[in-house]
């Protein structure tokens, strides 16, 4: 079996104290496990070490044999690949036995990551340390103790449909909380619809949204622009914390232009096609997106009635994906819940963005998003999509 694991430690206050944090991924990248705990005195390396051994402790209990450590410590990293000498003696003694706990496995990797990806790991941490909680496993799996962990992970749809919770109908006085509640529920993006009041008759949110919710959660964003020349706000989304960007034809003279742009900032490129707008639009671009997102209503608000003529569209369009033998997602956005999300999936969807499917019908998130993914499995259309 094998795991992603994501830790850090925090260091904080005079005499410092400390804190780790780690968040335990399965195969798939859902969150199976966190763990928090305290540490007397300790300097940002050391508490940081003693994330590694705690993240590598875990990882032994659950019978993982093959593991992916990542860390926003460049230093750490570094050491524990060889790559940079240990010097304090105190630093030593974690490392050897850092070490000494890696050749329990068959493999380890370790990696570096930026901080923003890092960052439920991060406030586990930093919550560790600053209000010295108790030492907290949040899991099913560990609780129990009994059985391999990918028996109890969250429930997957066969195969790798993704569901991407728009936040529009969430609770915008709680938002850090929604997203890490979306985190933990397995979802596998974060949707963002961004609307200026132009190219849509509604204003929603923008950039400074985004960029401080970054820091919540390491799950990938996926930012709807609706908005006119998205060409001028693309490199802010993309530094604000964008993994992928979807920009709408009709918003810009130079679509191909814009792409190009998505992808030259290192993000994931998607073109977003409203229910009247033609899938030919695309298609000389097709093997530059990783993403096409069909809208399934009107884009503008949420809550709308799902249109049924649109799957006609995902139809042609999953036969124009499959023939560039691309791993190209086919996104739909508008109206999708649970009733309908079969008939996307069998239609030749991916990934499912929901508002208020999720935020509005009357469940907790995770229930919710729960929901949602066994519906989609009722379809089992067979699709390899982008990991990102
Ligand atoms: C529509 C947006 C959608 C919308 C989905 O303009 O692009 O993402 O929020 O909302 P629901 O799922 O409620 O139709
Ligand atoms: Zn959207």
């Amino acid at each position: 079996m094998k795991l992603t694991l994501y830790v850090d430690g925090a260091s904080v206050g005079n005499p410092k104290r400390g804190g780790v944090g780690v968040v335990v991924c399965d195969d798939s990248g859902k969150v199976v496990t966190t763990y928090s705990a305290p540490l007397p005195q300790a300097t940002n390396n050391e508490a940081e070490y003693h994330a590694v051994l705690e993240a590598l402790r875990l990882a032994k209990k659950t019978g993982a044999d093959e593991l992916t450590l990542l860390s926003d410590s460049q230093l750490i990293m570094r050491q524990l690949n060889g790559t940079y000498k240990v010097r304090s003696p105190k630093l030593q003694k974690l490392h050897a036995e850092a070490l000494a706990l890696t050749r329990k496995f068959r493999r380890v990797t370790v990696e570096h990551i930026p901080r923003q990806k890092n960052g439920l790991a991060n406030r586990l941490a930093q919550e560790a340390a600053t209000q010295r909680v108790e030492c907290r496993v949040q899991s099913v799996e560990l609780e129990a103790k009994k059985k391999p962990l990918t028996e109890h992970a969250a429930p997957k749809t066969p195969p790798s449909v993704k569901i991407a919770p728009s936040i529009l109908s969430a609770d915008f006085r709680r938002l850090g909380e929604v997203i890490r509640e979306l985190e933990l529920a397995g979802a596998d993006w974060v949707h963002f619809d961004v609307m200026d009041g132009r190219f849509v008759p509604n204003i929603s949110f923008g950039l400074p949204v985004i960029e401080a919710l970054r820091s919540e959660t390491s799950l990938p964003f996926d930012v709807h622009l609706m908005v006119l020349e998205p060409e001028r706000y693309i490199a802010g989304f993309v530094k604000g914390g964008a993994d992928i960007v979807a920009v709408h034809p009709e918003a810009t003279h130079h679509l191909h232009r814009a792409v190009a742009l998505v992808k030259e900032l290192g993000a994931k490129a998607s073109v977003a096609l409203n229910p009247a707008t033609p899938l030919e639009v695309v298609r000389p671009i097709l093997p530059m997106l990783n993403v096409v997102l069909v809208m399934s209503v009107d884009p503008g608000f949420a809550g709308q009635n799902f249109l049924p003529f649109v799957l006609d569209k995902v139809k042609t369009l999953r036969r124009w994906i499959d023939e560039t033998g691309l791993p190209i997602e086919l996104e739909m956005d508008g109206g999708v819940n649970a009733n309908n999300a079969s008939d996307c999936v069998a239609a030749g969807a991916t990934v499912l963005v929901s508002a208020s499917g999720i935020f509005q019908s009357g469940k907790s998130i995770a229930e919710a998003v729960q929901t949602l993914r066994q519906a989609a499995a009722l379809s089992t259309r067979n699709c390899s999509g982008l990991q990102i």
